[in-house]
């Protein structure tokens, strides 16, 4: 028995948040690890369909829920989120929610930033989804963040407010945007703060607890690797590491307890805001699997940029994560399709290269290479076992396995919780 941590192996919208949900049954606690609001993770039970962004997706099957320290929270939209997912009738407590009290906190502040900045570069925008994500995770290494602890400290906040400001109403101004009045965040945060207090404890320690226990922990992602700010395509990427490495240290558990590593791959690829995507399609199959994925962001609203799957690009993935085993998604989507494409390199400048660089300039020049893959005429949505899977759709996911050099542990067929084929418990190792 181990535990198992949950990753995006391209850029989002995998299908994290459904394999979760589903994972969830067979885990103790449910465990954000980096991230803010910028995710979306959509889960579909019978007829409720719930759209989580900051809390663990582990909270619709009622699991103890942990929001580490490596998350940046927006203490007004964990409430807003808090009141909605109640409305639909699921339970969230200080016994069934706890927030790292070393967590850093979003304020009014970043996504004003955040947003002025992508104005501000035009064309040559990242795409944020402008919930401030990137200039709190600055805050944070720059040494001048708020966090949840410091909510019980009206001195400390004060005294922080006054190095935030001096910095960020100099930038604001700069970009043409009205600067903010220290008095009015110090009172929005002190109202907070007895709202989110009681969420918030050294988080390391109970999950020390948990395992001696027994406990079996579910690390939840966000984003994908190809996001990550290291490994990603940068610039065009969001502002932490969303490798599973980062399950450790953005939770506080030593890198033995993370345990199995998944990524989540859907079985074509997608992007929401800008950035390279060498696989991207402009024609009408591109427009055929957005409209038959609901290709839409669940934060920003968003269509989705659409494409081939891409092998290097997830067996990148697959290497720099660590991911011991793939759950391929939305297999679904290309019942019917008479061939596929599945991309197994690059040529960049007449050379064949078998990842995608680092240099912006080589990204944009790089043209995939396919190889062709007959399509399946039946259906596999639904399936719930191999048997159920026409046989052409079976070779498809055999070839994804050899290219990306990692095994398909679990297939989705659908966005239902039990339209989920299991190969292999990953909580098993
Ligand atoms: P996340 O950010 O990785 O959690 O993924 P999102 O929830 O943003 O996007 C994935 C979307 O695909 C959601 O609307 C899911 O309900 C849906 N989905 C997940 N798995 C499947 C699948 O196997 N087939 C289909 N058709 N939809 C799926
Ligand atoms: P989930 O968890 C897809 C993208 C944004 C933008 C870039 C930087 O649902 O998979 P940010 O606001 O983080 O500074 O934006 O990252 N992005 C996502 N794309 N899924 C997500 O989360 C994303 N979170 C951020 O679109 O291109
Ligand atoms: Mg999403």
């Amino acid at each position: 028995m181990t535990n198992v941590a949950v990753i995006g192996a391209q850029w989002g919208d995998e299908g994290k948040g459904k394999v979760v949900d589903w994972l969830a049954s067979r885990a103790d606690v449910v465990v954000r690890f980096q991230g803010g609001h910028n995710a979306g993770h959509t889960l579909v039970v019978g007829n409720q369909t719930y759209k989580l962004s900051l809390l663990p997706s582990g909270l619709v099957r009622g699991k103890l829920c942990i929001i580490g320290n490596g998350v940046v929270v927006d203490p007004d939209a964990l409430l807003a989120e808090i009141a909605r997912v109640r409305a639909q009738g699921l339970t969230v407590t200080p016994e069934t929610l706890r927030v790292a009290d070393n967590a850093t906190l979003i304020l009014p502040l970043h996504p004003a930033l955040d947003n002025a900045r992508e104005v501000a570069r035009g064309d040559r925008k990242i795409g944020t989804t402008g919930r401030g994500i990137g200039p709190a995770y600055e805050d944070k290494v720059a040494r001048r963040a708020i966090r949840i602890a410091d909510l019980a400290e009206p001195e400390t906040l004060s005294a922080k407010l006054d190095e935030l400001l001096l910095h960020y109403n100099t930038l604001l101004q700069g970009l043409g945007v009205a600067p903010f009045v220290k008095e009015t965040l110090l009172q929005g945060l002190l109202a907070l703060a007895p709202q989110i207090l009681p969420f918030a404890e050294p988080v390391w320690e109970r999950l020390d607890e948990l395992r001696r226990g027994g406990k079996r922990i579910l690390f939840e992602g966000a984003q994908a690797v190809m996001l990550d700010v290291d490994h990603g395509t940068y610039p065009f990427v969001t502002s932490s590491n969303t490798v599973a490495a980062t399950a450790a240290s953005g939770s506080g558990v030593g890198p033995a307890a993370v345990g199995f590593v998944l990524g989540i791959a859907k079985a074509y690829t997608t992007r929401v805001g800008s950035g390279p995507f060498p696989t991207e399609l402009h024609d009408a199959t591109g427009q055929l699997l957005g409209d038959r994925g609901r290709e839409f962001g669940t934060v920003t609203g968003r269509r989705r940029r659409c494409g081939w799957f891409d092998a290097a690009l997830v067996r990148q993935a697959v290497k720099v994560a660590g991911v011991q085993g793939i759950a391929l998604t939305k297999l679904d989507i290309l019942d019917g399709l008479p061939e596929l494409k599945i991309c197994t390199g690059y040529r960049i400048d007449g050379a064949f290269c078998r990842h995608l660089p680092a240099s912006p300039g080589a990204q944009a020049a790089a043209v995939p290479e396919y190889e062709t893959v007959e399509g399946w005429s039946g259906s596999s949505r639904g399936a719930r076992s191999w048997a159920d899977l026409p046989a052409q759709a079976v070779k498809y996911v055999r070839r994804i396995e050899e290219l990306v050099e990692a095994p398909v542990t679990l297939l989705s067929t659908s966005p239902e919780r039990d339209d989920t084929i299991m190969v292999r418990d990953p909580f098993e190792g």
